[in-house]
């Protein structure tokens, strides 16, 4: 997409992100271990490999600086291209047989992270880590975006484990993260210096949270999860813990068009899977409209076109 360059250009091609997370699940990359011919050929092609089989200074680099996010990403876009490769079809025409199938689906289990044993915390660290891969790039540009100002006390719904409410913090925004039960857990692991709430977005009655008071409710790439019944109850949820002239901000990525369909990167084709579910404005603004909210929209372009939307009680 315009601009946006992925972080990890090794892993933007079937094979790149094929041999990437096969050797990286080996410990080949790791060991500096002799790959087998035919893989260390796709790694030098692709570049991870120079021609002695050594690994070039780049990606060097970015394998100490970001091997979570690396093996996230390579694994998750072999499992979107599976999933694009046998079942497009239904993508397109019948989703829940598209979503029973597919594998990138089975990875995020919401219901494992209602528990915080070790097993539910290593399968949901799984799909954290993704989710974290991708933030770690969007945070930086969203978070100066944000509407709030210096002072503001903002809870974040989904705010999986606290990228976003470090990046706003050096603003002076004080972000609390409500999240799932292994969320929270893993999070709070992870930034420490985040505060967590485990519950859930939809049901906040009897929740410690429901007496406090914010100035902003944030909703980045949360709601889009929700049929727009859900989506709705968490946005009456929100409402309800907003204190005078407080805003609900939604960020998402937009319905996207023939462009962003085509993509022909493997971080397009991971979004791809998603395609169905990203609704575009309307939905949001129509919602703050009817509730006497003053809307604004603001559009940007990361991996795909993006939306946040403010809406300020009037
Ligand atoms: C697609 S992720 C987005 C995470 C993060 N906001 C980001 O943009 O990287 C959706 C997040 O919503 C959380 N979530 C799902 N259901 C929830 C619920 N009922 N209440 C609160 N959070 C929920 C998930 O655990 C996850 O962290």
């Amino acid at each position: 997409m315009t601009g946006y360059r992925p972080p990890f250009p090794w892993i933007e091609t079937l094979p790149g992100a094929a041999a990437v997370a096969h050797a990286g699940r080996q410990g080949w990359l790791d060991l500096g271990a002799d790959a087998p011919p035919l893989l260390q050929g796709v790694l030098i092609g692709v570049g991870v490999l120079g021609p002695d089989g050594k690994q070039t200074p780049a990606f060097a680099q970015a394998w100490t600086d970001h091997r979570v996010d690396i093996m996230a990403r390579a694994q998750f876009y072999c499992r979107a291209a599976s999933d694009v490769a046998g079942g497009l079809g239904d993508l397109a025409a019948n989703l829940p047989a598209f979503m029973d199938r597919a594998e990138t689906f089975r990875l995020f289990r919401y219901e494992t992270a209602q528990s915080t044993d070790p097993a539910a915390l290593s399968e949901t660290a799984q799909w954290v880590d993704y989710l974290e891969a991708l933030a770690r790039v969007e945070s930086p540009v969203l978070a100066p975006l944000m509407p709030f100002a210096r002072g503001d006390h903002v809870l974040e719904v989904g705010g999986n484990t606290g990228l976003m409410a470090a990046a706003l913090a050096p603003a002076g925004v004080r972000v609390e993260v409500l999240d799932l039960p292994a969320v929270c857990a893993l999070g709070q692991q992870r930034r420490p210096e985040v505060t967590f709430h485990a519950g859930d977005g939809r049901e906040i009655t009897g929740h410690p949270i429901r007496e406090a008071r914010f100035d902003g409710v944030l909703f980045k790439s949360v709601l889009h999860d929700w049929p727009e019944e859900d989506a709705e109850r968490m946005l009456s949820q929100a409402l309800s813990l907003l204190g005078d002239g407080g805003r609900i901000v939604i960020c998402e990525r937009d319905r996207p068009g023939p462009i962003a369909l085509a993509d022909p990167t493997m971080q397009g084709l991971a979004n791809l899977v998603f395609a169905p579910f990203y609704r575009g404005a309307s939905f949001y603004v129509d919602w703050m409209e009817r509730h006497g909210m003053v809307v604004s929209v603001e559009r940007l372009s990361l991996d795909m076109p993006f939306i946040l939307l403010s809406g300020t009680q009037r």
